[in-house]
């Protein structure tokens, strides 16, 4: 039976109406290969983004689209809480044993600097609800997961570009909720072969879907650059002067060094790895000692926060003004991916170039300067 005739693959997606998430779930339905159910708690996302992606996809169907494309441009998208196993089992019902083939479990709180704070919070978010999920697709026979890593598991790492076989050491409650993780896919492919799990490792995804109806929107001020500088140039944050985290690090100009990818092949990425946990995949040899790998998306090139700044002058047409302050605590001087183990064994690439990240970024702000704009609940806290 051709990968067309036979039935759409249910495919769970945590977190699914997230920054990362809502571009999973277009490409996932792109491939007009799997079935999309979404579940997410809104803590950080808004529901239009869901709307969004449908209608994105909808957009894409051929002319005369059979019942199985407009099946899979449908998301099932459920309001749950994945730290209270009652909501999560109760999804699970729904599509009865052996119903849901695939977990890309991306849900979890992911802000480095308060993860220190609220340590307790990071770690019944992203490892306790990681257990209670697990627990669940076991009772329901479901183990195939695809799961969100991170860069900062690799703390400071000690060669650049930054290999796989890198010990992982993170330095915060967040990178180390991220190693927990990991570490509990492993232990769990290891003590049962009926488990396979895949751990994506993601550099510093950027930019928006092309078309703006898709993109990151932060609550309240970005930490992060990329967003922070879009805010800026249109206007959503009064403070024009950039503040540069140092610039006496051992790199080119002194500034810190990130691997930016484009966030649609970010999401591309994924669609590889969920095909990979098929048992036909090459991935993992049947003689595997377990089913279980980690992988580096990141596009292999490093890129200084003065060539960010510069990148997105040019894209905007805003003259940021900055000014060099001192180290930002839990800064490390370079992050840049060896993506090769993805790139021989997922079929993995990262081609788009940051004047594409930047161009759609700024599509993306100009287009929604608000973020998704809509009154939804508001939020637990920030
Ligand atoms: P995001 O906050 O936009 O998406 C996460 C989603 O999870 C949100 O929609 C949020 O509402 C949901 N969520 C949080 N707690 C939940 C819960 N208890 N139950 C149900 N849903 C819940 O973040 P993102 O940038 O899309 O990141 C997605 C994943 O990627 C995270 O696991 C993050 O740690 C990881 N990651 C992100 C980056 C990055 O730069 N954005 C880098 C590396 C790794
Ligand atoms: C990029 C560079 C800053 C803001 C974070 C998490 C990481 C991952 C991705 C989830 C750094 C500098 C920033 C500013 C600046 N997330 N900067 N002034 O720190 O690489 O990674 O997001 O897993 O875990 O730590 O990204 O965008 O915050 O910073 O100079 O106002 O820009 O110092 O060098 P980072 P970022």
């Amino acid at each position: 039976m051709s990968s067309q005739s036979a039935p759409l693959k249910n495919v769970l997606v945590t977190g699914g109406a997230g920054y990362i998430g809502s571009h999973i779930i277009y490409c996932l339905q792109k491939t007009r290969n799997y079935k999309v159910i979404s579940i997410d708690n809104s803590y950080n996302s808004k529901s239009e983004a869901l709307n969004r992606v449908s209608r994105l996809s909808k957009s894409e169907l051929p002319a005369n689209p059979t019942d199985r494309d407009l099946e899979s441009t449908e998301i099932d998208a459920f309001k749950a809480d994945l730290t209270q196993p009652d909501q999560v089992r109760a999804v699970f019902e729904k599509y009865g044993k052996g119903g849901i083939w695939g977990v890309i479990h991306i849900a979890a709180l992911k802000a480095v600097g308060e993860s220190t704070e609220i340590p307790l919070e990071y770690y019944y978010t992203n490892v306790a609800a990681t257990i209670s999920l697990l627990r669940t697709m076991n009772d329901f026979d479901c183990h195939r997961i695809v799961y969100s890593s991170s860069a900062t598991v690799y703390g400071t790492p000690p060669i650049i570009p930054i290999p796989e076989s890198t010990r992982l050491q993170a330095d915060s409650p967040y990178g180390r909720t991220k190693i927990m993780g990991e570490t509990i896919l492993s232990d769990l492919c290891y003590s049962d072969k009926k488990w396979r799990a895949l751990s994506l490792r993601y550099f510093n995804p950027a930019g928006a879907h092309p078309s703006g109806l898709i993109g990151e929107d932060p609550r309240g001020r970005p930490g992060n650059l990329l967003p922070l500088l879009a805010h800026m140039a249109v206007g959503r944050v009064d403070n024009k002067s950039l503040k540069v985290f140092g610039n006496d690090y051992p790199t080119p100009d002194g500034t810190c060094v990130r691997d930016y990818l484009h966030i649609l092949d970010l999401a591309k990425g994924h669609v590889l790895a969920l095909d990979a946990l098929s048992p036909e995949s090459k991935v993992f040899p049947s003689d595997s000692e377990s089913f279980f790998k980690g992988y580096n998306l990141g596009k292999g090139k490093g890129v200084s926060v003065l060539q960010i700044i510069e990148a997105m002058r040019k894209a905007t047409g805003f003259d940021y003004q900055y000014e060099i302050i001192g180290r930002r605590r839990g800064d490390v001087p370079d992050l840049t991916a060896d993506p090769s183990l993805a790139e021989k064994e997922l079929g993995f690439s990262a081609p788009q170039d940051l004047e594409a990240m930047c161009r759609d970024l700024w599509n993306w702000q100009t287009k929604n300067p608000n973020g998704y704009d809509v009154e939804e609940e508001p939020k637990k806290s920030s």
